[in-house]
């Protein structure tokens, strides 16, 4: 039997970085709704016209858009372990989404939290590089490519997210604040958090990540 995980936490926590580990830890589908929009954005389709602003601002993507997204890229909630990266992030989503579960007898169950402070988010996404290619993510000061500017899987130049300028990384905490955090206690009260402190090296992280995941 599978079961639903979510990967909640402000931008640059290292949910993603630690999702695609768990993923080939584990076999776990990784949804990233943050990596399914980059990719509607570099495809040129309607839902990559509509969310590309949103995104470059560091706003949230309306509702009804990331909820298609969402439910277009797992039609079936039923099947393996699913992890969730970057979704719900609103009361609202967050809602929706047990609503859809509830309709097949399923639900989330459990929530990891990756606590940081502020000023941790600020300096990794300062220092982040991403494979246009293949999705890669890197680190100037945590985990470099072998090659300055290259990707070590697929041998593409690397890239500065279009976000991880600092007037987009200001407004990403702002929402994540505002619109996010809330969540922690939706899923508190429901006994499904489980917090970590993501602002540990990487490796503290997948050992702190093990345990609490199983
Ligand atoms: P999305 O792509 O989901 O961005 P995010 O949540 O802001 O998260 P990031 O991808 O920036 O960070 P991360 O936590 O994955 O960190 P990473 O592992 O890369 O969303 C982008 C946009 O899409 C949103 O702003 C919004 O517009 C839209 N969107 C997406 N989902 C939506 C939704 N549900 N509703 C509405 N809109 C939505 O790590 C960061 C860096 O740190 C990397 O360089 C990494 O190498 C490094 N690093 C990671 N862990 C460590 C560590 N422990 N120590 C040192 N360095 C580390």
């Amino acid at each position: 039997m599978g079961e639903i995980l979510v990967f909640l936490g402000p931008p640059g926590a290292g949910k993603g970085t630690l999702a695609s580990w768990y993923r080939e830890k584990t076999g776990a589908r990784h949804i990233s709704t943050g990596d399914v929009l980059r990719q509607a954005v570099k495809d040129g389709t309607e839902v990559g016209k509509v969310a590309a602003g949103y995104m470059d601002a560091g706003k949230l993507v309306p509702l009804e858009v990331i909820l298609d997204v969402l439910f277009e890229a797992v039609p079936n909630f039923s099947e393996g372990t699913i992890l969730l990266d970057g979704f719900p992030r609103t009361v609202e989503q967050a809602e929706a989404l047990d609503q859809r579960l509830s309709e097949k007898g399923l639900e989330v169950n459990r929530v990891v939290l990756f606590e940081i402070p502020d000023e941790d988010v600020v300096k990794r996404l300062s220092s982040r590089l991403l494979c246009p290619e293949c999705g890669a993510v890197y680190n100037l000061e945590s985990a470099p490519p072998k090659q300055e500017g290259v990707c070590d899987a697929c041998g593409e130049s690397l890239i500065r997210r279009r976000d991880d300028e600092p007037d987009s990384i200001r407004e990403r905490l702002k929402v994540y604040w505002d619109s996010t955090a809330p969540l922690v206690s939706y899923y508190k009260e429901r006994g499904k958090l489980i917090p970590i402190d993501a602002s540990k090296g990487i490796q503290e992280v997948r050992a702190e990540l093990e345990k609490v995941s199983g």
